[in-house]
């Protein structure tokens, strides 16, 4: 009997507990298809676009690089939404940031 009860309970209990897991983490294969709103600048592996680079007048850091990945998630974030020096603000969800974020850790070398 109990464990007729358990069987029932049990599996929608570990899908919920899946479920928030993965959306307070990032997916960086979701957040490849992301990064494509950031590749016209930022490159396909996050390398930086040389002619971006030089119409805004800076060097753009490479994703891979110490610098980029030394900064916390928390930092990256407020970077991308808010914007930080050259760079505009990209408008993404919460969810996109952290897919976004979890694929840029993908990028460390
Ligand atoms: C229109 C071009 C453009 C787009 C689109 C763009 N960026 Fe940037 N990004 C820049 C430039 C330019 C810089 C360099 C800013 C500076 O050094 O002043 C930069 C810097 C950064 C940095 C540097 C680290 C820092 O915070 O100092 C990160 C990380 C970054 N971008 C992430 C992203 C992500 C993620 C996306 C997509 C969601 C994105 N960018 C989209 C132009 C762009």
């Amino acid at each position: 009997m109990q464990s007729r009860l358990l069987s029932w309970a049990v599996p929608p209990a570990l899908i919920l507990s899946l479920w928030v897991t993965a959306a307070e983490k990032g997916d960086a294969a979701r957040g490849k298809q992301v990064f494509k709103r950031c590749a016209v600048c930022h490159g396909d592996s996050g390398e930086g676009n040389e002619r971006i680079a030089k119409a805004f007048g800076v060097a753009m850091k490479p994703f891979s690089s110490k610098e980029v990945q030394a900064l916390d998630d928390a930092n990256l974030k407020k970077g991308i939404v808010e914007g930080r020096g050259k760079m505009r603000p990209v408008s993404l969800s919460d969810q996109e940031a952290a897919d976004v974020i979890a694929f840029l850790r993908t990028l460390k070398k």
